[in-house]
């Protein structure tokens, strides 16, 4: 068996979808915006992720991630950085946790932490770009 497929029959049985699959696999949005350095936060896993958004006339145009965390985190970091595109930063402070996980399809119920993390993350972030914005 190749390695990625023992990887995904892995994820597959532990209850990622296959979105959460395909996102942790690619690392969608794992990258670094550099216009402002947001800080990161760490989640009582002691798993840390930072969210770089650039933002223009108020509206999110892109999001990238970086996260130190497990496929839960990384998935929940996609999925959060696919959510706020197209976003207001109001708009964008209303994701919460369960919204993370109905867009990932689903995530195994001991990692609905990780999607946490994601939305608190962001919630960092957005602070920072709000004094940005003042
Ligand atoms: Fe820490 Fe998943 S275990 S974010």
């Amino acid at each position: 068996m190749a390695e990625n497929e023992s990887l995904v029959r892995m994820l597959k049985i532990a209850g990622y979808s296959e979105k959460a699959i395909d996102y942790y696999l690619k690392k969608v949005n794992v990258g670094v915006i550099e216009e402002v350095s947001p800080e990161s936060f760490t989640g009582l896993c002691g798993d840390s992720m930072q969210i770089f958004l650039k933002v223009e006339n108020g509206v999110i145009k892109d999001a990238k991630f970086q996260a130190i965390g497990c496929a839960g985190a990384f998935a929940s970091g996609s999925a959060v950085t696919e959510m706020v595109k197209g976003k207001t930063l109001e708009e964008a402070e209303k994701i919460t946790e369960e919204d993370v996980v109905n867009a990932l399809g689903s995530l195994p119920k001991p990692k609905f932490h990780c999607a946490r993390l994601a939305v608190d993350a962001l919630k960092k972030s957005l602070e920072k770009y709000r004094q940005v914005r003042n």
